[in-house]
């Protein structure tokens, strides 16, 4: 199979998760290029629901090299409980990961920075997942961060590490009620940490380099989505990496030209958890049925998604950034039941119709959305259809809008949460 990139097109949540899985079948690896244990992917296997955060989707297949990328930000506890969680339910982690020597450390002070600053911004805060994920990407574009490497030697881990908790304290003293580690405690609680993870760390731009030269077939598993990416997104209601397809390269240490598709995943409604402008949002009863029905409470978080219609203004500029040459609708089957189907074909700002997403917040936060209105398929259902042919009519005349209006193919639809509930085109 080709090299493909797996990326969110909204504000993630798109169900990523099971398409990496589907698709690692006729894959040799996958891969994680950016962000870190703030992502949920969820895969459902006869049943069973597994829940990852830090490892690829595909650990989940046997005999399938799984990357974590240089551009992840690992909290190496949070990494080994996943292995340790993994193994426990007959997963095979230790023959099949790798994790990049130059991943940087999540440090519990990112995450005692993290809490703080939210609560700092009191009513303008993001709505971080409280991961440390903002301050570790801080450290490592500021030059001061901690890597998997520096775990392995000691002596300039722990120079490194005093001056790295000393910045941090600084600024936690602004935050008298925030509990301040000592280095040394952080030292012996890591480099036990590190003992663990070592047979893991890997030189993986060498290691996935060599995989594609030997004709073996990638897949790159984005997370979260385009939305929140740092440069793309709704700044700075974002994460703080590239979640979108560029990310693939600087992440991992690959060059553009060994990439074959880029495909773009999509709900079949938009979803958002955090703060931030969200212009298709549902506030009343109708976000919540879709809440409701989509079971639409955060993987990592548990906090409920803000729910509202599919939006072709979002979907455009995620076509357009991520170079996208296929789309992949996910959660088909919540629309089931509905009367009428709306989606957002443009923006009304002041006396303008916007088709393009706006990167002033100003006008974003301005915005009103302009509706048409689908029929939806009552009376027929699309859950666990497994053929197109079997979908109802009303539901190909909803995929068939959402082609055309963006110029892409539609590659896959997926009408249920276990890995046989889809659709490939
Ligand atoms: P952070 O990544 O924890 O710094 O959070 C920044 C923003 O990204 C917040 O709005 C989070 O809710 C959002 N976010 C981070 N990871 C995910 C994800 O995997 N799915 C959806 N939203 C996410």
């Amino acid at each position: 199979m080709a090299n493909i990139i797996i990326v969110g097109t909204q504000w993630g949540d798109e169900g990523k998760g099971k398409i990496v899985d589907c698709l690692t079948e006729k894959s040799n690896v996958v891969a994680r290029y950016q962000g870190g244990h703030n992502a949920g992917h969820t895969v459902v296997i006869g049943g069973d629901k597994f829940i990852l955060h830090l490892i690829p989707s595909g650990v989940l297949h046997k005999d399938k090299l799984c990357i974590i990328g240089n551009g992840v930000v690992v909290d190496p506890l949070a990494l080994i409980t996943e292995i340790e969680e993994l193994k426990a339910r007959g997963v095979a982690v230790m023959e099949n990961l790798k994790v990049s020597k130059n991943a940087h450390l999540i440090m519990p002070t990112h995450v005692s920075l993290d809490l703080s600053k939210e609560l700092k911004k009191g009513s303008k805060k993001i709505g971080t997942t409280g991961r440390g994920i903002g301050p570790c990407y801080t450290d490592k574009a500021s030059r001061s961060g901690i890597r998997m490497l520096d775990l392995f030697w000691p002596e300039q881990f722990k120079e490194k590490l005093r001056a790295n908790v000393a910045d941090a304290n600084y600024m936690l003293g602004q935050f008298p009620d925030t509990k301040k580690l000592g280095a040394d405690e952080i030292y012996n609680m890591y480099m036990s940490y590190g003992e663990k993870l070592a047979p893991y760390v890997d030189d993986t731009d060498i290691t996935i380099n060599e995989a594609i030269k030997s004709g073996k077939s990638v897949l790159f598993e984005g997370a979260q989505g385009t939305l929140l990416d740092v440069d793309h997104g709704t700044y700075p209601y974002v994460t703080s990496s590239n979640a979108t397809a560029g990310g693939a390269m600087t992440g991992l240490g690959v060059g553009p030209k060994c990439i074959d598709e880029v495909l773009g995943v999509a709900k079949a409604y938009t979803t958002r958890v955090g703060e931030g402008p969200f212009p298709s949002e549902l506030m009343g009863q109708e976000g919540e049925l879709l809440r409701e029905k989509g079971a639409e409470y955060g993987a990592t978080t548990g906090r409920p998604r803000r729910c509202g219609w599919l939006d072709f203004v979002v979907l455009r500029h995620a076509v357009r950034v991520n170079g996208l040459t296929g789309l992949v609708i996910t959660k088909l089957d919540i629309l089931d039941g509905m009367d009428k189907i709306k989606v957002c074909v443009g923006y009304r700002y002041k006396d303008q119709l916007l088709k393009d997403f706006p990167k002033e917040m100003p006008i974003l936060e301005g915005c009103t959305p302009v509706y048409e209105e689908l029929d939806g398929w009552t009376g027929h259902t699309t859950a666990g259809v497994r053929s197109y042919g079997k979908l109802p009519q009303k539901a190909k005349d909803y995929m068939k809008v959402i082609g055309e209006t963006l110029g892409i193919p539609i590659a896959i639809v997926s009408t249920g949460q276990d890995r046989d509930d889809i659709i490939y085109s």
